[in-house]
């Protein structure tokens, strides 16, 4: 059964450990992430962005795969299905489509706004029995080649929107999406260790879990970091492995232009990646 993140992230901080939210791309993302964290008794989160799951013909397509597969599996450990940067509009459409828990990103508005949208969301989203994840200081990433350095939140502002009743927070602490430029300085403790000190035991999340060194991971988990998403690892493992594949020649050879055989070795890179994740993060055998 789906649930919301809200149990498995406060016993996360309770244990001093950070649940993995891997984002679903397809059919094969999904059933090796699920695969994986059975394997390894971890609780889940499966992260799903806007262009994802247009991708994948819309949320509902994505809810109806997801509870399938997890039933077709036997899938035991908790599981929640979670909107990954949302929009107001994709927020509706996610609680319309039976997700389990949402993120509204409304990092982009003047605070005062995003405080507002923050506070309708919340109370739709826990009366129908959902958790919420909102962001303060952008997360940002790649644009036009250019790698921005990652922001940091004001400690305060992420008290206010901390206050609103969400149950997990996403704060810039220098953490970026994609990969990280050569000259990163890394994540910024002191930020996060001021954003702690003002929003107690509310669980934070770290975007951007691609490239962290483990020691960094290591160390944002103790200052309260629960949740971890990662993302381009596993796109970045899958080309690798599918690439190698084709380079040998392997889908010239027999029935080796099947996609079950084809992309088999980019399934194994999820896996591989996944399973390093969980226990880095070491929520294995926490389910
Ligand atoms: P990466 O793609 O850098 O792993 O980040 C994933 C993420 O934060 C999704 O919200």
């Amino acid at each position: 059964m789906l649930v919301p993140a809200t149990e498995m992230l406060q016993k996360a901080v309770e244990g001093h450990y950070a649940v993995g939210a891997f984002n679903l791309n397809n059919l094969e993302w999904t059933k090796t992430i699920l695969s994986t964290a059975q394997e390894l008794n971890s609780p889940v989160i499966l992260g799903v962005s806007e262009g994802a799951g247009k991708y994948m013909t819309g949320f509902k397509t994505v809810k109806a795969m997801v509870s399938a597969m997890m039933e077709a599996m036997n899938i035991t450990v908790p599981v929640a299905l979670h909107l990954d940067h949302g929009t107001y509009d994709a927020c509706y459409e996610c609680i319309k489509a039976g997700f389990s828990s949402i993120m509204f990103d409304g990092s982009h508005y003047p605070i005062e706004e995003n405080l507002a949208k923050t506070t309708e969301l919340v109370k739709i989203a826990h009366a129908m029995g959902l958790s919420i994840e909102a962001e303060v200081g952008a997360i940002g990433g790649e644009e036009d080649g250019v790698i921005g350095m990652g922001e940091c939140a004001d400690p305060d502002e992420c008290k206010m929107i901390s206050d609103l009743g969400i149950d997990f927070l996403a704060a810039g602490i220098g953490n970026i999406h994609g990969k990280y430029p050569a000259n990163w300085q890394g994540l910024s403790f002191d930020t996060l260790a001021a954003i702690k000190a003002k929003i107690g035991d509310k669980p934070l999340v770290l975007h951007g879990g691609t490239g962290i060194p483990a020691d960094q991971i290591r160390k944002a988990i103790d200052l309260g970091v629960a949740k971890i998403n990662v993302n381009t690892e596993c796109q970045l493992y899958f080309a690798e492995a599918t690439r190698k594949y084709i380079e040998e020649g392997k889908d010239l050879q027999g029935k080796g232009y099947d996609p079950r055989k084809l992309l088999a070795p980019g399934v194994e890179g999820i896996h591989t990646i996944v399973a390093e994740k969980i226990r880095l993060f070491g929520s294995d055998g926490k389910a």
